[in-house]
């Protein structure tokens, strides 16, 4: 069976974490550094956080960043959960705008549209790989004293080109617009820790303050600590000697995933060429069928620069004659994996009942849910595993040349 997405584990990476296994560290140890400096150079961003997932990233953006109840932050509804979720964890309300039809991410007109005195932050979701509007999306937040977050954990390693300067490349993560951008890798994403995710910010403050949080709001460093002698005995703060300055969390990343984190960053190039190859394959086979629509760009110039996650596309499940059900199941018996990625956030139990959120709210977003399948796209596919994707899906309307089955 394939999988939507999977991890590419080689020979080398196996050799890197049984190397750490055999260190001194098993965590928090030399490699943290080395991962958070070669990541932060890898997407051009002064400062690098190496925590224990994405959904602890986007949870210390809004602490480092001071979302606090009360305020308002916008994402897209197309998503996971954790893009919203960030905000609630914070006390602050999670809201939606909705998404551009060509590239499902965060419409900027929307978003100006339903802007609200409370808004602070602004989650910006990286749909697939694909690079939001980040200057447009930063030009109306800025304009009103909010902050981006970049939610790029689709996107590792990708780049954009803004409209006005279609000569100039930005990479995602380091870029003018994003005040802070998280990262994932997970086994589905890119490239993989095992769970795993890095908060990038070139605010020093802020990478700092994240450091911090990430272990117990804890401080070692004497030239930090507080002038108020609360928590020890006068005058001794010896080298053992801590204080807990915020409330923070254990959010730690583990030498051993830095190891497979710095052995995947090796060929992070390779996964993302090999992803276009099988998006432009897919995109060939599935040109001609009129049920079904193939990922698109909102900005052409970005076609070499995307480092594609996902391979969305959208059925008109009515011309077919099928349910969405239907087809998954029939996709499953030919050894297809496929996922609905995504539920609209705001259409959860939970987002409905706290919030009182209903349908409608982003009917953009609902009729690409409606007819959203994703299909497998990993580097490890082999043309044979590509080519049977393609047959399972023209076999779904009986689209298959002469002579195939
Ligand atoms: C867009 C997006 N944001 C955030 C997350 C959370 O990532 P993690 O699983 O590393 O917490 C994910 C993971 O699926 C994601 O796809």
């Amino acid at each position: 069976m394939l999988p939507y997405g999977r991890q590419s584990i080689s020979e080398d990476d196996i050799v890197a974490v049984v190397d750490a296994l055999r260190s001194d560290f098993l965590t928090q140890g030399p490699l943290i550094e080395a991962f958070e400096s070669r990541f932060a150079e890898t997407v051009g961003a002064k400062y690098a956080v190496a925590v224990n997932s994405a959904t602890a990233a986007l949870h210390l953006a809004m602490r480092v960043a001071g979302i606090v109840p009360g305020d308002r932050v916008v994402t897209s509804p197309i998503t996971f959960l954790a893009s919203a979720n960030a905000a609630a964890y914070v006390g602050a309300t999670p809201d939606f705008a909705d998404i551009n039809p060509v590239s499902y991410t965060l419409d900027p007109v929307a978003l100006e549209k339903s802007w609200a005195a409370n808004t602070r932050a602004v989650v910006a979701v990286d749909y697939a790989g694909q690079a939001c509007d980040l200057p447009e999306i930063a030009r109306i937040a800025r304009n009103r004293g909010a902050i981006v977050i970049g939610d790029a954990c689709h996107g590792v390693g990708g780049a954009f080109h803004p409209y006005n300067e279609p000569d100039k490349t930005w990479k995602l993560g380091g870029n003018p617009w994003a005040d802070i951008t998280t990262f994932s890798f997970h086994p589905v994403k890119t490239m993989t820790t095992g769970e795993g995710g890095m908060l990038v910010t070139d605010n020093r403050e802020w990478a700092d303050q994240a450091r911090i949080l990430r272990s117990h709001g804890i401080v070692r460093d004497p030239s930090q600590f507080s002038p108020i002698e609360a928590c020890a005995p006068l005058a001794e703060k010896g080298t053992w000697f801590y204080e807990m300055q915020e409330l923070g969390y254990n959010y730690r990343l583990t030498d051993l995933q830095c190891a497979l984190g710095l052995s995947q960053l090796k060929r992070l190039g390779s996964f993302i060429a090999r992803r276009h190859e099988i998006v432009a394959t897919y995109n060939q086979a599935f040109a001609g069928l009129n049920w079904l629509k193939t990922p698109a760009l909102r900005n052409p110039a970005d076609a070499s620069t995307t480092s594609w996650h996902l391979y969305t596309v959208q059925i008109d499940f009515d011309a077919l004659g099928k349910s969405r059900t239907d087809v998954m199941t029939q996709l499953r018996q030919a050894g297809v994996g496929s996922q609905v990625l995504y539920i609209p956030v705001y259409l959860q139990p939970w987002y409905r009942k706290t919030y009182g959120y209903a349908a409608g709210k982003c009917p953009v977003a609902e009729a690409f849910y409606t007819r959203a399948l994703s299909l497998p796209l990993f580097p490890s596919m082999t043309e044979a595993d590509v080519q049977r994707v393609i047959h399972a899906v023209k076999k779904l309307a009986g689209q298959l040349p002469k002579g195939a089955q």
